[in-house]
């Protein structure tokens, strides 16, 4: 990606719903690459030699021992850093706030009283400390305000949906639909991608819009003020009629509620608790004892070599299909299995009339910087815990796990802009088989969240934070608009 069109998104996707309180430019972000890779072990970061952002693992001519993948430093001057819970701001309007300011307020930090929050990735995930910005720094309060905040509708517009109608953590942190149902019925042009392991994403969103949470962490040079949203005005001044939430902000931020302080306690809460490792894969290849060897099934292990995956060197079983013949680590790869890439796969060209349904990437670049290659290209998913977020794709054109495999067997669907590394595959019957179970087997332990109560608003009443699982009826076509948009959150 572009430095150019991050920046100019930056004035676009500064306000995702979760990452509200900065937007800068940054030029290379930590990968999430496997920690403390042990010698003779097989890597999801095997095979990204391809990818300039992956971390690569190269095997020395002797042993065939990987090298431990370097995390790329972070090139951004710490001074730029902004701190708000230290109210150390520098530009921009916040310098300033009035008292009723709804984006940031500075902080008097003698009336936090947070504890610090300690994570521990699940197996096979880079550790989580190393994905939080210095300027929010995962605390107990903060993680348990960001839950409320992520399951109370009352962030939306009318207060019918919340983060949770479409990234439920029941439905694999997604809605399970094709594509996302929000205010009013109003259905969307695009699937809700899962929120699990997002905070290894690089950029937000299919097309990449919003820069990631550590992008988003750097400070902002420009107020969101500026553009003259007045729905997070509205959100902010209904979130204020909540005393609890305002009893919470002091003692988490030691301010009022804040934009900025929903943003990041929301990204926390997802931080510590959005995560999918630990599948048995993760047991199989981070494992080095005799009994691990057995945490996947042959027909998982021979997807494995598929998909474009060594076996452990200490595993006698023989797979007997070829390396990579699938090809999927060209974009599947890193501890994350995501490139963060952009690739135009066919998914969702209209054959007889020569054009996208969504153009995805391309609709983004500004003026001046499209590349015609990233018509029709969307950011490479995820697979882990692939099982439970189905429908699959941007447009959710994909029912299951199979009818994927079939889709890339015969090389996707062929356009213009269609990736080079897109091809068809020949799989035989077995080896379609083979991959499916493979994917399978990066489901994770499943992250069971208790629903939080909610703080009672002005009217005394709690509101049932289950009420709001269910998308609103009836689905009524809205087109390609986001649902973030459609809850009155821009971005
Ligand atoms: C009405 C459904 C809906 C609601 C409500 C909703 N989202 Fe989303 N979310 C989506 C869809 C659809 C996308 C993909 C949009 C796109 O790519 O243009 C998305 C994308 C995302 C992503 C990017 C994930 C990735 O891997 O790129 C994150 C993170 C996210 N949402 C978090 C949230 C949070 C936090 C909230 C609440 C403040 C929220 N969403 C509310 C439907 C929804
Ligand atoms: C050229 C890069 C590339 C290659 C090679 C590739 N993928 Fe993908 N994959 C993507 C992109 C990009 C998407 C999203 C495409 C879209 O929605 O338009 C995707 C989507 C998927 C999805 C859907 C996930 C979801 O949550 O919607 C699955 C499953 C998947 N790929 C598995 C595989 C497998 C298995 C292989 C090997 C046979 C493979 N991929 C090869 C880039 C790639």
């Amino acid at each position: 990606m572009k430095s150019r069109s991050r920046s100019y998104l930056t004035l676009l996707a500064c306000l995702p719903t979760l990452m509200i309180f900065g937007c800068f430019e940054t030029k290379e972000f930590p990968s999430p690459a496997p920690p403390n890779l042990k010698p003779n072990q097989p890597s999801p970061g095997q095979t990204v030699a391809k990818s300039e952002h992956a971390p690569e693992v190269k095997g020395d001519s002797k042993g065939g021992k990987p090298e431990v993948p370097v995390t790329p430093v972070r090139t951004v001057d710490p001074k730029q850093l902004i701190d708000v819970v230290s109210g150390d701001v520098k530009g921009g309007e916040s310098k300033n706030p009035t008292p009723t300011n709804f984006l940031w307020l500075p902080a008097d930090k003698t009336h936090v009283k947070d504890e610090p929050l300690v994570v521990t990735s699940p197996l096979g995930l880079s550790p989580i400390a190393s994905f939080s910005p210095a300027s929010n720094p995962l605390t107990k309060g903060k993680v348990e305000l960001g839950k409320q905040l992520y399951f109370d509708a009352r962030i939306s517009k009318d207060t019918t949906v919340s983060c949770a109608t479409c990234h439920n953590p029941e439905k694999g942190w997604t809605d399970q639909l094709k594509t996302s149902i929000g205010i009013k019925g109003q259905v969307g042009g695009r699937n809700a991608p899962t929120v699990l392991n997002s905070v290894f994403g690089r950029t937000m969103f299919w097309d990449g819009r919003a820069p990631s949470l550590e992008g988003q962490a750097q400070g902002p040079p420009q107020n969101p003020i500026e553009m003259g949203d007045q729905d997070y005005k509205q959100i902010i001044e209904r979130l204020r009629t909540i005393p609890g939430y305002r009893e919470q902000f002091q003692k988490v931020f030691g301010t009022d509620v804040t934009l900025d302080g929903v943003a990041k306690a929301i990204a926390a809460f997802e931080r510590a608790t959005a995560l999918t490792g630990n599948s048995a894969y993760d047991q199989y290849a981070m494992g080095d004892s005799p009994e691990s060897l057995k945490a996947m099934s042959d027909s998982a292990k021979r997807g494995m070599v598929l998909f474009g995956l060594r076996l452990r060197t200490d595993d006698e079983f023989k797979a007997g299909v070829p390396l990579k013949k699938a090809g999927c680590t060209s974009c599947h790869a890193g501890a994350n299995f995501s490139d963060e890439e952009f690739h135009n796969l066919g998914v969702g060209w209209i054959e007889k009339d020569g054009k996208f349904a969504d153009l995805g990437r391309f609709a983004i670049e500004p003026i001046g910087a499209k590349n015609e290659k990233s018509v029709g290209a969307f950011k490479t998913p995820t697979v882990r815990d692939v099982t439970r977020t189905g429908p699959y794709m941007h447009d959710g054109s994909e029912t299951t796990l199979a009818g994927v495999i079939d889709f890339y067997d015969k090389g996707g669907n062929p356009n213009p802009s269609l990736d080079k590394d897109i091809q068809p595959l020949k799989l035989t019957p077995s080896e379609k088989a083979d991959l499916v179970e493979f994917m399978k087997s990066l489901t994770g332990a499943e992250v069971k969240v208790a629903l939080p109560t909610l703080p009672p608003g002005a009217d005394g009443k709690s509101p049932d934070p289950r009420a709001a699982l269910t998308p609103p009826s009836p689905p009524k076509k809205a087109g390609l608009d986001s649902p973030h948009t459609m809850i009155g959150l821009r971005y």
